[in-house]
């Protein structure tokens, strides 16, 4: 709900659990009073936030020739702010920047008006949160000398404590303005004793959790690599010091985007925090033309104030809720087997027929041609780019037909935005790919990366998709992309608009996601780059899982689920089975049900026990996934990252069922061990499967499950299943 007291000039966005309240003050900058947990009443004399000591703002006027106070005790550089002005008193870092025709770096929005509207609208060429349960609030701002113009909508959400904030650019100057920076949002914290965690890593380690205590000056999360990468993630939060899994102020951060980004937070020295999220400046500019808009991504902010697991289930609600699209989602999500690891670009159509085979023994519903059977792909130095059918390897009518026949679904990789120099597409259109002249281009797992700024190219992939897609009944497609971008220079753009190629990439990759979405409205779209660095919510809005990490070892990917785990939730993370030697099938499959479960390996080589094993678990994902998993609560209960245990807990909406996952990381032989669990009803009896005994929830919660036995072997997994009972 959004309300505007007239008197006070005060907008106040509440659902209930929290607030988020401006201020519009009187030299019409809108003032950030308040965000957090949900108040009583606001009062701009009480809540305004400024040091008391400070200067308030006072400027020499030529036009009175005399010194003119703010009005209102406005002090412009240290007030929070929804939008602070650049090249005036506020050095603390403007979301957006865009020169005057004098060349002067001076932008300046002022409110002019604001509108409440129930929903949320999407926003145009770029993926954004939807739903009918939510309320916006669009100012309309204009920069002090020109008719350039800002809206910035903040829409609340009532089913999760998340707002989505952004500003959209438009020019009725008359003329052509460059913007040098074009942020989404800005979040003025009238404290800094907080600690930043963000999660940094590379291909097959994505996303380490770094926490680092914010210091006077500016930390930055970001990247430069043309996508969101392994590199950096764009989810980090802000931490009370001291806060845990269960207490204490966090306040998490996202972006609908899956380009370059920045989040900056810069610690005042007078014990604020000032933090814009948005598109990375460097290397940025954008021509934006008379009557032109340019809209920036939309940046996610969480709040909780019971700890980063709370912050966290707000995220996991919201990106179920509000981000991903797929018209299934949410429904039962069958047992994937993926080709990849146990043949690599080695197979024939017999082999693949063997394959679904034997896949179907171990409980697989959807069967995944992985890479190479397009083009002269029999390794990876040719063929992006020749989406069309190796009919010497493969028979893919007979595949497809001999899948469905047996009941199972099929499905097929793409990397739609690469191509390989060898390729026939490179030989017939080099300009097609991303590059400077005749300059050298750096090749990434011997590929270059398309020139998707391009609307030719984005259309003639999508014709090459579309013959196969049209052609072949295809349940589900893998869309990978195992290279970043990093000569970011496109020959079919001018110099002036060069620093515009990086956005118009990702503009390219939504433009042909969202056609290929659109036009299979039922088949499955899971991302990938190369592994899980593309992980991010831009992707998401079309593509309902993502292939977390090519790391399927569980000793190195338990640190990869879990802290990809605090930002998104366990039914978007692609998780298999393969054949890694530190632990059985049983352990690597109990290990996989905290995922989308699936599978990677040669199924001709199991042996009936380990069929038996995968057998066991695939029963337990499609018992339980669904509710407990896939549409549940998760509580972190042991971070990996301590060296001992790794456990994690979901709990179903109804608290009903619980599902514990336990593995021991380092052989401790703790024979006297109770887990206390989280989120179940205290009132409520459960049985567990691992003594059968029947406790209440708040024996579990406060004495613990009593995980102890004679011996624990390294690198063993305990699953324990806890059901209401009668
Ligand atoms: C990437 C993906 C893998 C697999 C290969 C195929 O590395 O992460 O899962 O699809 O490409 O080349």
């Amino acid at each position: 709900m959004i309300s505007f007291d007239k008197a006070s000039h005060i907008v106040k966005l509440t659902n209930g659990s929290i607030d988020y309240v401006v201020y519009i003050n009187t030299e019409g900058y809108p003032e950030t009073i308040y965000f957090g947990k949900a108040m009583r009443d606001f009062n701009p004399e009480t809540m305004r936030t400024a040091p008391k000591w400070h200067d308030e703002t006072h400027v020499y006027d030529p036009k009175t020739g005399s010194e003119r106070w703010f009005a209102d005790g406005f002090k412009q550089n240290v007030a929070p702010l929804e939008l602070s002005p650049h090249a005036r008193r506020d050095k603390r870092g403007a979301p957006i920047i865009c020169m005057r025709e004098n060349g002067s770096f001076a932008t300046d929005f002022l409110y002019v008006s604001h509108r409440i509207f129930n929903g949320t609208e999407p926003l145009v060429g770029l993926p954004s949160a939807h739903g009918d349960n939510c309320s916006t609030v669009e100012f309309l701002f204009r920069e002090r000398t020109r008719e350039l113009y800002v809206k910035h909508r903040i829409t609340i959400f009532d089913d999760c404590d998340v707002v989505v904030k952004n500003y959209t650019i438009i020019n009725k100057t008359g003329l052509n303005v460059t913007l040098s920076r074009a942020m989404s949002m800005q979040l003025d914290l009238p404290r800094n004793n907080y600690a930043l965690t963000h999660f940094s890593g590379r291909w097959a380690a994505e996303r380490n959790a770094v926490t680092n205590k914010l210091v006077d000056g500016v930390q930055e999360v970001s990247s430069n690599l043309g996508a969101t990468s392994a590199e950096e993630n764009t989810f980090a939060y802000l931490s009370e010091l001291g806060a845990t899994y269960t207490h204490g102020e966090v306040i998490g951060f996202n972006l609908v985007y899956s380009g370059n980004f920045k989040l900056r937070t810069y610690s005042d020295m007078l014990g604020g925090t000032h933090i814009t999220y948005g598109i990375n400046d460097e290397d940025f500019s954008w021509v934006l033309a008379d009557g032109d808009s340019f809209v920036t991504p939309q940046a996610v902010v969480c709040y909780s104030s019971d700890g980063i697991d709370g912050m966290s289930r707000n995220m996991h609600d919201f990106v179920r809720n509000h981000i991903v699209t797929y018209r299934h989602d949410r429904e039962y999500k069958p047992v994937l087997f993926n080709s990849w690891e146990g043949c690599y670009f080695t197979f024939t159509t017999d082999s693949i027929i063997s394959y679904i085979d034997d896949a179907a023994k171990i409980g697989a519903e959807l069967f995944v041609l992985d890479d190479g059977w397009f083009g002269r792909r029999n390794d990876d130095r040719d063929g992006l780019g020749d989406w069309y059918i190796n009919t010497d390897k493969i028979d893919l009518g007979k595949v497809i037909a001999h899948c469905h026949a047996k009941g199972m679904k099929f499905g097929i990789w793409f990397e739609p935005e690469m191509i390989n120099f060898t390729s026939d597409l490179f030989k017939a259109h080099p300009d097609y790919a991303l590059r400077e002249g005749n300059e050298d281009v750096f090749l990434g797992r011997h590929q270059m990366h398309l020139d998707m700024t391009r609307d030719d190219v984005v259309d003639n992939i999508y014709n090459q998709m579309i013959a196969v897609l049209d052609r072949y009944d295809v349940d589900y497609l893998k869309w990978d992309y195992n290279r970043r971008v990093y000569e970011h220079y496109s020959g079919h753009l001018g110099a002036e608009r060069q620093g515009e190629v990086y956005h118009r990439l990702t503009l390219g990759y939504y433009k042909l996601l969202g056609r290929i979405a659109a036009r299979y409205p039922d088949m499955m779209i899971e991302g990938c780059a190369g592994g899980g660095a593309r992980f991010d919510l831009g992707t998401l809005c079309y593509c309902p899982q993502i292939w977390t990490s090519d790391e399927s070892n569980p000793a190195r990917r338990c640190t990869i689920n879990f802290n990809t785990s605090f930002g998104y939730p366990l039914c978007t993370m692609g998780t298999h089975v393969n054949d890694c030697k530190l632990f059985d099938y049983r352990a690597k499959g109990q290990f996989a049900l905290f995922g989308t479960y699936g599978y990677e390996m040669n199924p001709n080589k199991l042996t009936a026990e380990e069929v038996a094993m995968l057998n066991e678990t695939a029963e337990l994902y499609k018992r339980y996934h669904k509710d407990v998993v896939e549409n549940g609560d998760l509580y972190h209960i042991a971070d990996p990252s301590d060296g001992e245990y790794y456990i994690m807990q979901c709990v179903s909406k109804d608290r009903a069922t619980s599902l514990v996952l336990s593995m021991n990381l380092r052989c401790q032989k703790d024979r006297f061990r109770f887990v206390r669990l989280r989120g179940l009803d205290p009132d409520k009896r459960y049985k567990n499967s691992h003594d059968g005994k029947v406790y209440y929830g708040d024996y579990y919660m406060n004495v613990g499950l009593n995980c102890s036995q004679e011996w624990h072997q390294e690198f063993e997994c305990q699953l324990f299943v806890l059901e209401e009972a009668e």
